[in-house]
């Protein structure tokens, strides 16, 4: 099936790419790389052995996506597109609010025109504020967001929900991620963060590969084992692969459906710089600092669902995401530039 990937050439959009492929599918992308860089696309294009289409163009373009529609035989699109930067959000929230709930909206129209009734959409764990309880199903409330980022993917999801019970001839498929980390084994894709990195992995494999001077942990007085953040880490391959099982178990499924893509184990600050430490033979220069705002104490799935109806299960182990995070840093030590 052709799927139209938005977003293709970003972080997560990118590995999409390559799984799609070695599915069967054909990934056509759209970005228009505000956070990526063209030689991603040759990079794909080396790991899947074919040539990429690429648009370059914005999902708000109403013309550019009906020009993509009407060019390709798209069955299905995987929506990555969209802004992610939770500081940069309360900082414009305008921009956000435009690039992820109009974005989507405009796309939403596009194929609606093009009768293409077939989305998977790019969620978040951010969906789920606080939560009251760890882990988290996917029947937790949602709302309760703390920032425009977060509050964007809560909207999306909002108008998912009603356009999926307006038109019930549609799949819609929301995958709230947890905490991406990780890279393609063969280190030619990964994470390319522009500026200082916001999120840990990354942060750390800077650190490790001497373009920052130390990780700062922010807070060790949460409650949980060792007083540091716990987060669900999830290799971007296997959460790629959930996209891949979503498509093939319920791209033919009507209705709205809905899924965690999370491993189920929590891991903290402290746990995360030890394994990398294991992975590097040495320390990680750390210094204790205060809190960051609005960070939560604990945050993990329950992946049961994804198992049961996608047959869908993480298999990358905490050491695997280490060692391809680093490895990916180490062969491209300034990202894409490089
Ligand atoms: P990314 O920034 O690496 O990739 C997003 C891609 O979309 C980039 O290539 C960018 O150029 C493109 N893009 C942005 N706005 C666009 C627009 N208006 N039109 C066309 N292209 C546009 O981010 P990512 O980490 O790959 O995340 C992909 C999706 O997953 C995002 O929607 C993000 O909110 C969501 N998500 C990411 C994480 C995470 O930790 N990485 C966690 C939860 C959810
Ligand atoms: C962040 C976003 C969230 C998004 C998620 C996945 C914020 C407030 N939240 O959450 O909306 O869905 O990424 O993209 O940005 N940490 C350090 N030092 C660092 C960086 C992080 O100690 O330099 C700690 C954090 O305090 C946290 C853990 O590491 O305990 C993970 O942080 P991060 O990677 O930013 O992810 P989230 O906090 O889950």
């Amino acid at each position: 099936m052709n799927v139209l990937v938005t977003g293709g050439c970003g972080y997560i959009g990118s590995h999409a790419c390559v799984a799609l492929h070695h599915a069967g599918h054909t990934p056509i992308v759209l970005d228009n790389y505000s956070n990526s860089h063209p030689s991603v696309v040759g990079r794909i294009e080396e790991l899947n052995g074919t040539p990429l289409t690429v648009y370059q163009s914005d999902i708000r373009d109403s013309k550019a996506l009906a020009r993509v529609f009407a060019e390709q035989d798209i069955g299905a699109v995987m929506h990555f597109a969209g802004l992610k930067a939770v500081g940069e959000s309360v900082a414009k929230p305008l921009e956000y609010y435009d690039n992820n709930v109009t974005g989507t909206l405009n796309l939403l129209a596009a194929m609606r025109e093009a009768q293409v009734s077939k989305l998977i959409f790019s969620s978040s764990a951010t969906v789920y504020g606080d939560p009251a309880v760890v882990p988290i199903d996917e029947h937790s409330q949602t709302g309760g967001t703390t920032n425009p980022y977060g509050t964007s993917k809560y909207m999306v999801e909002r108008c998912l929900a009603d356009f999926a019970n307006a038109n019930s001839d549609w799949s819609i498929t929301l995958l709230r991620y947890f905490n991406p980390i990780g890279a393609h084994p063969s280190g030619r894709i990964g994470e390319d963060p522009s500026g200082i990195p916001n999120n840990l992995m990354p942060f750390i494999t800077q650190v490790a590969i001497g373009r920052r001077e130390a990780l700062s942990i922010f807070g060790n007085d949460y409650p949980t084992e060792d007083g540091t953040g716990v987060r669900d880490y999830i290799h971007v391959e296997d959460l790629v692969d959930g996209h891949v099982a979503a498509l093939e178990k319920r791209g033919d499924v009507a209705g709205l459906h809905v899924y965690n893509l999370g491993t189920g184990n929590g891991v903290s600050v402290l746990q995360m710089v030890n394994a990398m430490n294991g992975v590097l033979g040495r320390d990680l220069p750390v210094r204790m600092e205060a809190r960051r705002a609005g960070d939560i104490a604990e945050c993990f799935a329950n992946p049961a669902k994804a198992e049961q109806e996608l047959g869908w299960k993480a298999k990358y182990s905490l050491t695997d995401m280490v060692e391809h995070s680093w490895n990916w840093q180490q062969s491209n030590p300034n990202g894409y530039q490089s």
